[in-house]
């Protein structure tokens, strides 16, 4: 039972940060955003990369703290594993930190140079470069968590 808890947990919190990713980037964003090349403070990627990086991230920290805890609960079974097993898993974890780093670089330094320009007006400046290098990271954010998405489900199989 405490297996299938978590792996909900895992599998919810996968289907966030791909679904919420594939939506904005590859649905919303080339709809609404009519000149991508002219992006400021009033252009929709502003408001919708503000909520997509830390739901990204969120996600994050929910899939690292449930396969943490998966591998805790189940650490007695992992003796019987079928070689193979640990390579697909540290290639899998290569993907995950991958999409961890990036997004944390969006979240908390791209995202809140840009943010409260009421107080800091200077950093209008960066709204533009800074929304284009979002799109790009968050983009390659998603291509790496889709990859460990596709590993996490060889893995369970294996
Ligand atoms: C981008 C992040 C991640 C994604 C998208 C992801 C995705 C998945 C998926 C789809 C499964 C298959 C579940 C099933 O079909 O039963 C899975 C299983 C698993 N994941 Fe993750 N995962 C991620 C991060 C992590 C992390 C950080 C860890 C551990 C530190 C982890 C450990 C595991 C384990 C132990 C399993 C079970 C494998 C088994 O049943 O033998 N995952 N993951």
């Amino acid at each position: 039972m405490t297996n299938v808890i978590i792996i909900f947990i895992h599998l919810l919190a996968a289907g966030v940060a791909l679904g919420s990713s594939i939506y904005c980037l590859k649905v919303y964003l080339p709809v609404v955003e009519k000149n991508p090349g002219d992006r400021d403070e009033n252009s929709p990627s502003y408001k919708i990369l503000d909520l997509l990086a830390p739901t990204v991230f969120a996600s994050l920290l929910m899939l690292i703290g449930s396969g943490v805890y998966y591998l805790l609960e189940n650490y007695s079974a992992q003796v019987g594993l079928k070689p193979g097993y640990y390579n697909l898993f540290g290639i899998k974890m290569l993907f995950v930190a991958g999409a961890f780093f990036t997004s944390m670089y969006v979240t908390f330094s791209l995202r809140i140079q840009i943010s409260d320009l009421d107080l800091n007006p200077a950093n209008k400046d960066l709204v533009s470069p800074n929304l284009k290098k979002m799109i790009g990271l968050s983009k390659m954010a998603m291509w790496m968590v889709a990859i460990a998405l596709f590993l996490g489900i060889w893995l369970a199989r294996f």
